[in-house]
């Protein structure tokens, strides 16, 4: 599959999909939607894919957010179209079957911090800013933004983050447990490379069950939430990789995951 709006590399087990717009700051105009969607649905059905990184083209930005000029001319119908478009794509990526980075390696604000936060961890650069500001074109947050960041950061935050609408610094972002970790810009490739690494060589059917349990326990009273954590701690013992993994550890050796 080839894509206009983006780049698609592979680093042994590690996906790295770049939005590709430097011109416009990465903006997600409707054709981009449409890709990012498309390639989640490869990297969910690519076994030798087992982690995805996600990030933005050039130094300033991962993505200032949805399409503004595109925005601009839509009729309700569309708006609404244009919203679930970028929505679905997101909610592909918060329940994909493997775990995807978000690299925040410049602005993540409106559509970005939506995307960003659609992601199952993000690393951002020192120099990153993120934020929620369509209240200041009159828009409200439309892939997401308002519910995930409540879930993530509380009512306090995202309340102040999308009513004020300016962006935060990275470090604010840390301390709201928005981000999980902040690299110095020059680094960031690297540390966000090392951490997909490192959980591309962990066991994958493990790390899709914890991912089954976030999403569904997230979104599910505590009791149900309880016994669907059971179910797939059961299940994990039918793999071999679970066998191999604490064989590996009783034998004083490194495991080596075959995603079995
Ligand atoms: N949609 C469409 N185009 C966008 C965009 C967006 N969300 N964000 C940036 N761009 C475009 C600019 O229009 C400009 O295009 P041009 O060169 O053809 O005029 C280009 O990207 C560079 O942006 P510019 O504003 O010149 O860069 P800057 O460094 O001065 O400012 C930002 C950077 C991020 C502060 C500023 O671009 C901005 O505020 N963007 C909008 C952020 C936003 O409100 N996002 C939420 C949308 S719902």
């Amino acid at each position: 599959m080839s894509y206009s709006n983006l780049l698609i590399e592979d680093f042994g087990a590690v996906r790295k999909i770049t939005v590709n717009r430097p011109d416009k700051l990465n903006a997600l105009n409707s054709d981009t939607l449409r890709e990012l969607d498309e390639a989640f649905a490869e990297v969910a059905a690519d076994d030798s894919v087992r982690v995805a990184v996600l990030t933005g083209a050039g130094p300033k930005a991962f993505v200032a957010g949805a399409d503004i000029s595109e925005m601009n001319g839509l009729t309700p119908v569309e708006g609404r179209d244009f919203s679930k478009r970028g929505s679905d794509m997101m909610r592909r990526i918060e329940t994909l079957n493997k775990p995807v980075i978000a690299m925040v390696n410049g602005f993540a604000l409106g559509g970005g911090l939506e995307l960003a936060m659609s992601c199952h961890l993000r690393i951002a650069s020192d120099k990153a800013k993120i934020g929620q500001p369509e209240i200041k074109l009159g828009l409200v947050p439309g892939f997401g933004g308002s519910q995930r960041l409540l879930r993530l950061a509380g009512r306090a935050a995202c309340l102040e983050l999308c009513l004020v609408g300016d962006p935060i610094s990275a470090q604010r972002g840390y301390e709201l447990g928005v981000l999980n970790e902040i690299a110095a810009a020059e680094q960031l490739e690297e540390r966000t490379m090392a951490i997909a690494t490192q959980i591309a060589n962990s066991a994958p059917l493990a790390a899709r069950a914890i991912l089954d349990c976030v999403v569904v326990g997230g979104e599910s009273n505590m009791g149900d939430a309880l016994s669907y954590e059971s179910t797939q701690f059961g299940l994990i013992f039918s793999t071999e990789d679970m066998h191999e993994g604490t064989s590996a550890f009783l034998e004083k050796r490194a495991a080596v995951f075959k995603g079995k």
